[in-house]
């Protein structure tokens, strides 16, 4: 701080020796000079109202907008009425949900008219892709899917392509990664994480953001990341978005924490806290966590943003304020820098800046950061763009080929009878349907609908696989919830006169569609299939034929009939704008699935919280009367249409804290087809002085092998792998033995820590 003030003071001395004092207003625009040099020149020109503006966002989603005319540059009339004014008077430094790039360009040069021309960040949030943009745009399966695909190279790629998109269409901030570790299948934004394991969760989250950013997000097809929600929203009360949740120090630290100290550590330049209060603190007003923990502890560079009227929530909802220029307060106090949206934040603080209960240079911290990232982006230089470059940037063919590969690496096989799968092309007869059998829900939660003809819904992907003389019977269903006995008897009729059926069930989760199932704020009460879809099935499988079910969903689908009864089950997640190619890849061996689950499939809703690395206690006693305990499905499980066999662990038998520990594995395929593996490795901490988890990953990759292909492969382990928090909450490796667990108990080996 102290070094900030004597960088002023001399920038001050030094410019204004050489310069009139007009010239040194203008001085922060020379784009020679240091970023943070021009920063310090910028504020120190600034008034408090234009500081406070940096601080405010506000919705770009016009009320109404008109072509105003139709030559190269169309100008969208933004009915923003007072809106307009602000942004001229430097009073608004950002804006979300921002149509398309004609909006975001006449938001520029509103802000250009301002005194000090400070261009605007615009944000949205690009999940999977920049799927708010309302034009069409490339549509990636969404995070579920890839931390399914246990490729972090896939992830990264999905942020680095979506930030290329985002760029050419003016927009400079992605409230993405969601690295919330999800642990209640009632949440429904289950489909927005990475799943249930902090490491999985982190290297993803990572890898999204080393993506977006690049090198200090200093690249034109750069943006800005934001790693979201902190704290605990996939652990709230009954599973329902935004609502308490109450977690141990010891469990926030051991799993929830460390994606989030990883996300810092990549430098992600924005956070954004969760709605919800931990441990009777709401997140937009911990000071502890967001000042203390995350600035000084992590060494947080960034600035956060609140989620929508979460700081209004204080008031209204938390009842930790008793105004709303309270609530303000409290949130700046704690270390908020932005306020996602509208009205009101602006004049409350500015009252509390006079009043002395913000000091100005609290809001001189925030507004670096965002000024910082206004110049490291180049907005100063290049704040518009140009629709001759945009097509050549969206849904590039790379861009399109990616989104492919990482719905053909998302797909999970969890039951293949007899192996059933793959069908053969030849059938003489294959009947399909379900509610998603031609949905868009393949898309997943933050998508617009794209048109039909960018995306490959499943009966489109099967149609391309078969052969001329195979009859293909296709049933459409109307709806996801009820189906009229004469509908279920013309399924089952039909489903009696083909070979095989395939139906395609699950969820939807598309943004703006009248008969969404799951998403955000709409969580789940089952995890049962939604409507009458169970029944569906079973009309089919009552036909005697073979079913193949495919679930297209985000949250865990837990259907034990579906899984004892049907022939076989792909989990296909929301597997983006080529989800159905993909699916029909796998079910006609085109593709050779190799997906595990980033999550654990509880058996109900009553078995909920059911994840992987629970603690030796937790099924040593009771049992659930007339129910297994067992998960439907284990994190980490996912069939191949080939087999591998683990062999010739090697690993030495002790180390120290100085070691990586090096880990050598044979792995062979021993089938005729080609196939990817993903290999997991856990450690035991046999005894421990405080419970430790029965199993916790500490690495992972996903290896491919061609038939007979025999290979050894090693893996480094970090030492810090094996810490853990002693009683005194000291973050310590243990002497003692540790289980080395590969896969899902497929070799085991034990190791010395002296
Ligand atoms: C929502 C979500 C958050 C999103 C924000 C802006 O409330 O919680 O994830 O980024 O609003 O759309």
């Amino acid at each position: 701080m102290k070094y900030l003030h004597l960088l002023n003071f001399s920038l001050i001395i030094l410019f204004s020796a050489c310069n009139s004092n007009k010239e040194l207003k203008e001085m922060y625009l020379d784009k020679n000079l240091p970023v943070d040099k021009r920063v310090e020149l910028l504020l120190n020109t600034m008034t408090l109202d234009e500081k406070i503006g940096q601080m405010c966002q506000y919705v770009g989603e016009p009320s109404k907008s008109e072509v105003k005319n139709v030559d190269e540059e169309v100008q969208y009339e933004l009915d923003l009425g007072e809106t307009a004014e602000l942004i001229k008077q430097s009073k608004i430094g950002s804006f979300l949900k921002v149509p398309t790039y004609k909006e975001a360009n006449y938001l520029q040069k509103m802000a250009e008219e301002s005194r000090l021309k400070i261009p605007l960040l615009i944000a949205t949030d690009a999940i999977h892709g920049h799927g708010m943009y309302q034009e069409p745009i490339t549509i990636y399966p969404t995070e579920i899917g890839m931390a399914a695909s246990f490729d972090t190279d896939l992830a990264n790629k999905v942020a680095k392509y979506t930030a290329a998109e985002m760029r050419a269409t003016g927009y400079h901030w992605t409230f993405s990664p969601n690295i919330e570790i999800a642990r209640d299948g009632r949440w429904g934004r289950f489909g927005e994480t990475f799943g249930e394991d902090p490491l999985l969760v982190s290297e993803m989250g990572k890898a999204m953001i080393e993506g977006y950013q690049g090198d200090n997000f200093g690249d034109s097809v750069n943006v800005i990341a934001c790693a979201k929600h902190f704290v605990g929203g996939g652990i709230s009360s009954n599973g329902l978005n935004g609502a308490a949740a109450d977690i141990s120090e010891r469990t926030l630290h051991e799993i929830f924490f460390p994606p989030f100290i990883e996300a810092i550590k990549s430098n992600v330049y924005t956070i954004m806290p969760a709605h919800n209060e931990i441990n009777g603190i709401p997140c937009h007003a911990h000071h502890t966590y967001l000042s203390k923990l995350m600035r000084d502890t992590w060494d947080f560079k960034g600035f956060y943003v609140s989620d929508w009227m979460d700081i209004e929530r204080l008031e209204t909802v938390h009842k930790v304020a008793a105004s709303q220029k309270e609530a303000a307060k409290l949130a700046v106090l704690a270390g908020l820098d932005v306020h996602m949206q509208g009205p009101g934040f602006f004049d409350h603080v500015k009252e509390l800046v006079n009043e002395g209960a913000i000091p100005e240079k609290v809001i001189n911290e925030s507004v670096r950061k965002i000024l910082y990232a206004k110049f490291q982006l180049g907005l100063f230089e290049n704040r518009y763009v140009n629709a001759t470059k945009i097509k050549n940037t969206l849904m590039k063919k790379e861009h399109l080929d990616l989104a492919l590969e990482v719905a053909q690496k998302s797909m999970v096989l969890l039951k293949n009878e007899a192996n059933i799968l793959p069908l053969s092309k030849q059938l003489n007869s294959i009947f399909i349907t379900g509610p998603n059998a031609n949905s868009q829900a393949l898309l997943g939660d933050w998508s617009r609908n794209q048109p039909d003809e960018n995306i490959t819904t499943v009966i489109e992907g099967i149609r391309t696989k078969m052969s001329a003389t195979t009859k293909i019977d296709f049933m459409e269903c109307e709806s996801y919830h009820s189906y009229s006995d004469n509908f279920m008897e013309e399924a089952k009729k039909r489903a009696k006169s083909s070979d095989v059926t395939i139906v395609a069930v699950g969820e939807n989760s598309i943004r703006f569609d009248k008969d969404k199932t799951s998403a955000e704020n709409l969580d789940r009460p089952i995890l049962e299939l939604a409507g009458q879809q169970l029944e569906l099935v079973k009309a089919l499988v009552s036909s005697g034929k073979p079913v193949i079910v495919v679930l297209i969903n985000g949250g865990p689908i837990a259907s034990p009939w579906l899984v004892e009864n049907v022939a076989g089950i792909i989990e296909a997640w929301e597997p983006g704008m080529y989800g159905g190619q993909a699916i029909a890849d796998v079910i006609f061996g085109d593709y050779n699935p190799g997906g595990k689950l980033p999550i654990t499939i509880p058996r109900s809703v009553g078995h909920i919280q059911n994840f992987y690395n629970q603690k030796p206690s937790a099924f040593h006693r009771g049992c659930f009367f007339q129910s297994s305990s067992e998960a439907l499905f284990e994190f980490g499980f996912g069939l191949s249409y080939t087999q591998f066999k683990y062999s010739n662990l090697k690993v030495k038998n002790s180390f120290t804290s100085d070691d990586i520990v090096t880990i050598n594995l044979t792995i062979e395929n021993n089938g005729e087809l080609g196939g990817d593996e993903v290999v997991l490795i856990y450690i035991n901490d046999i005894v421990s002085s405080v419970t430790t988890p029965v199993k916790k990953l500490v690495s992972f990759d996903r290896l491919h092998l061609e038939p007979k292909e025999k290979k050894e492969f090693t893996f480094d382990i970090s030492s810090n792998s094996f810490k853990m928090f002693n009683q005194a909450m000291d973050y310590v490796i243990e002497p003692g033995e540790f289980e080395i667990i590969i896969g899902n108990n497929i070799i085991v080996s034990t190791i010395l820590y002296e």
